[in-house]
């Protein structure tokens, strides 16, 4: 079975298209950074401009890498949200209409479920359950997922999610955006002791984020530089910021390991492209006993590939259950 996976959400434009024997034949990303550099942040109302251009290109791109043609796919996978509801309706009206015109099947696949089982684009997957820390720019969220369709929540963002903590401060630092691979790179150059910040843990047996205290923390050290008329200390702060970020979701999630009982940890979401988080959870888990899992940079990030997966386990689950009752039949499926 071929599924064209449309990804749409925020800020990349997304497709790919997938094989359940072969695994990903290809996928194609275009990153909007560009747009929505002049703005410290990303403007909906350009996100959406910009995919109306780009999805189209972009479709006749992942067609053309894979070699197939447009009669080959089975099933159009589209996010259906979490997201900027502008930037999700072009992706989504897009997939509709393709699988309407082709008479096949289509389905609306959750954003962050998808990031937790983008693990299964790699060739090591782990076993179910396991729990997925999704970190990315609107999310900070530790799921278990019991199976392709059933994730729950343990714990979210209360404020400010960890890519948008990366971003926001690297705006006070006029470092660009977006912030977090900039950061990333600062601190290689910094001390992470230079400065004491916050770790929020909130309450004992919470597994909430909450980052905007981190944030005025910076905010307040810039202030009192600029006072003084000193030089910002750029890497030491990035080095400092960066560490506190990743103590925090590195010691929640393991907790969460322990309280569950659950062996296996993932990682997902732009966030978990930061080579920091990724080593200091893989040693941290190996210390507690628990293997943590992380997908290629390119599966971390927003893409389509993790859209079409999740689609078509989705479909094939749908498929199962309803088999003997025939209540879903292909032309009905998600029309
Ligand atoms: O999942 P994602 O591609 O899409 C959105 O949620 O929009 O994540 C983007 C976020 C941005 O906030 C970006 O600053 C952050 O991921 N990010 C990073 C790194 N690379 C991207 N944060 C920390 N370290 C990185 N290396």
């Amino acid at each position: 079975m071929i599924t064209l996976g449309i990804e749409t959400s925020c800020d990349d434009t997304a497709a790919a298209l997938i094989s359940d024997d072969k695994g990903v034949l290809a996928h194609v990303s275009q990153s909007q950074d560009a747009v929505h550099l002049p703005f410290g942040g990303i403007v909906p109302e350009l996100a959406s401009r910009a995919h109306l251009e780009n999805l189209i290109p972009i479709i006749d791109a992942v067609f053309s890498r894979a070699n197939l043609s447009h009669e080959e796919v089975d099933l159009v996978a589209a996010t259906q949200g979490p997201g900027l509801i502008g930037s999700l309706l072009v992706g989504y009206s897009f997939a509709k209409s393709f699988a309407y015109a082709k008479d096949i099947a289509f389905v609306g696949v959750d954003h962050l479920a998808a990031h937790a089982l983008s693990i299964f684009l790699e060739r090591e997957t782990p076993p179910f359950p396991y729990l997925a820390l999704i970190v990315s720019g609107g999310t900070s969220a530790i799921y278990r997922v019991d199976d392709f369709i059933r994730c729950t929540l343990l714990g979210c963002t209360r404020d400010d999610a960890a890519g948008e903590v990366f971003d926001k401060v690297a705006r006070l630092l006029d470092l660009g955006y977006p912030g977090g691979p900039v950061i990333s790179r600062r601190s290689t150059e910094g001390d992470k002791t230079a400065f004491s910040l916050p770790r929020a843990k909130l309450s004992e047996h919470s597994y909430d984020f909450s980052f905007s205290g981190l944030k005025t923390a910076v905010s307040q050290i810039v202030r009192t530089y600029e006072k003084d008329g000193r030089d910002l200390p750029v890497d030491d702060i990035c080095a400092s910021f960066q560490q506190a970020v990743i103590d925090v979701l590195v010691e929640k999630i393991i907790r969460a390991a322990q309280d569950t009982r659950i062996d296996s940890i993932v990682l997902g979401g732009g966030v978990a492209a930061n080579d920091r988080l990724r080593s200091q959870l893989a040693q941290t888990g190996a210390a507690h006993g628990k293997r943590v899992y992380l997908p290629a940079r390119e599966f971390c990030t927003d893409n389509a590939a993790m859209i079409a997966f999740a689609g078509a386990k989705k479909m094939e689950t749908l498929f199962k259950i309803h088999h003997e009752d025939d209540v879903y039949s292909r032309s009905s499926l998600g029309r």
